[in-house]
Order: structure tokens, then C-alpha cells, then sequence
């Protein structure tokens, strides 16, 4: 397939939509390749990845869940308190997504940066026949959930990628704007 054909089809997946199989691990290891070749403003490589499999995934859950409770306080609800301990078994792989900051570029060039390895990723994970989809949220604010990541200071958790082998690929596609839509032309 052409990158463009590999582009196209990406779409992200869901748990409900895993079959519960595990990701080969070289197919995690070539997804964290990828991201290293993304575009990076002074060449800061600004991403950091942590990994979560196996009873690992346990760990994140729980840790995820008491972030939760602890930033919310009083609103926190047990139902959302389970969905997060529940929710990171359905998958495969979860991989948290940091942005080391580097201040000799503005923050927005190293999130901006982040992005572009995350599409990277996303985007092998899908010729590779794996899938999932980067959810941000709430809980990519909690700070306090930060040091369990490594990160600290002014760097930023920018969320997770929850990964699992997709059912029924390739997923349809989605309506999207057209070229016309999103260009302007001069000259
Ligand atoms: C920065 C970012 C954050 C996202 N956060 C969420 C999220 O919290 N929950 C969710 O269901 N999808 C999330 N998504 C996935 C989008 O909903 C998804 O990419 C969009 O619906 C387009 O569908 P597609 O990826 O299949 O093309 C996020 C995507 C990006 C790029």
C-alpha cells in the first residue's frame, strides 16, 4: 500500500471492537520507531512513552482510578472510578503519552511534535493490523498523575493510547471535508 493508502485507511479503534488477542510486542516496538521519526522543531524529541501490558495494565488502572478519586474529591463517582479500572484490561497495550519540555522552543511546538509521533504510530499500528485511538480527557490534567509517567515539572501528560487487534479491517472510513473544504488557493 502507498503511504497515502496506509493514511486513509487508519481509523481508530475501540475495546468493544477488539478480539482480545495481544499485539505483537514487535509491532509496539515498530510503533515507538515511528514516532521518533516525527517532525521536531530544534530537534527536541519531545516524546515520551510508557508502556503498559500484561498485569502492568493493572498497575496503570489502578493508578489511573486513585488520580481520578484524588482530583475530583467528593465528585468522584464509583461508576467512573470502575469504568478506569475495568477499561485498561480490555485492551492490548496501553502506552501514555508525555511531552518532555524543552523551553528553547514554545510549548505548542513540542505538543504540536508529540502529535505528529503520535499519528506516526497510529498510522503504523494500523498497516501492521493493530488499532486503537489516543483519548485525552479529563485525566490528561490530572498532574498528580504525571510522576508516574517520569514526567515532571513543565512537562505534560497529553494522554493514552488504548490499543488492541481490531475485528473487520479495514474499519470503514469516515465522512471528511473535502480538499475544496479546507483550501484556500493563491495564484
Ligand atoms: C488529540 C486527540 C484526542 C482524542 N481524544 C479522544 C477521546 O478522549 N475519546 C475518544 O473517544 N476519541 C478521542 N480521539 C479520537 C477521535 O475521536 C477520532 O480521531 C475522530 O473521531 C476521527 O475518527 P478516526 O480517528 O477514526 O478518523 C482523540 C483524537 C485526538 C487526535
Amino acid at each position: 500500500m502507498s503511504a497515502k493508502d496506509i493514511i486513509q485507511n487508519r481509523r481508530s479503534a475501540y475495546p468493544p471492537q477488539f478480539t482480545g488477542a495481544e499485539i505483537p510486542r514487535e509491532t509496539i516496538i515498530a510503533m515507538l520507531d515511528s514516532a521518533r521519526f516525527a517532525p521536531t522543531h530544534r530537534l527536541t524529541q519531545p516524546w515520551r512513552f510508557n508502556v503498559f501490558s500484561g498485569d502492568a495494565r493493572e498497575t496503570f488502572a489502578r493508578a489511573w482510578a486513585e488520580a481520578y478519586k484524588t482530583h475530583e474529591g467528593e465528585n468522584a463517582k464509583q461508576a467512573t472510578y470502575d469504568k478506569f479500572i475495568k477499561k485498561p484490561m480490555s485492551c492490548s497495550h496501553v502506552i501514555a503519552i508525555g511531552m518532555k519540555r524543552n523551553p528553547i522552543v514554545p510549548e505548542f511546538e513540542e505538543i504540536a511534535a508529540v502529535a505528529c509521533a503520535v499519528q506516526n504510530m497510529l498510522i503504523t499500528a494500523s498497516d501492521l493490523g493493530a488499532g486503537g485511538y489516543w483519548s485525552t480527557g479529563g485525566h490528561a490534567f490530572y498532574h498528580t498523575f504525571k510522576p508516574f509517567f517520569g514526567l515532571q515539572g513543565d512537562d505534560r501528560l497529553l494522554g493514552f493510547l488504548f490499543l488492541g487487534m481490531p475485528r473487520n479491517l479495514p474499519l470503514p472510513p469516515r465522512e471528511r471535508l473535502s480538499v475544496d473544504e479546507i483550501s484556500v488557493w493563491h495564484g
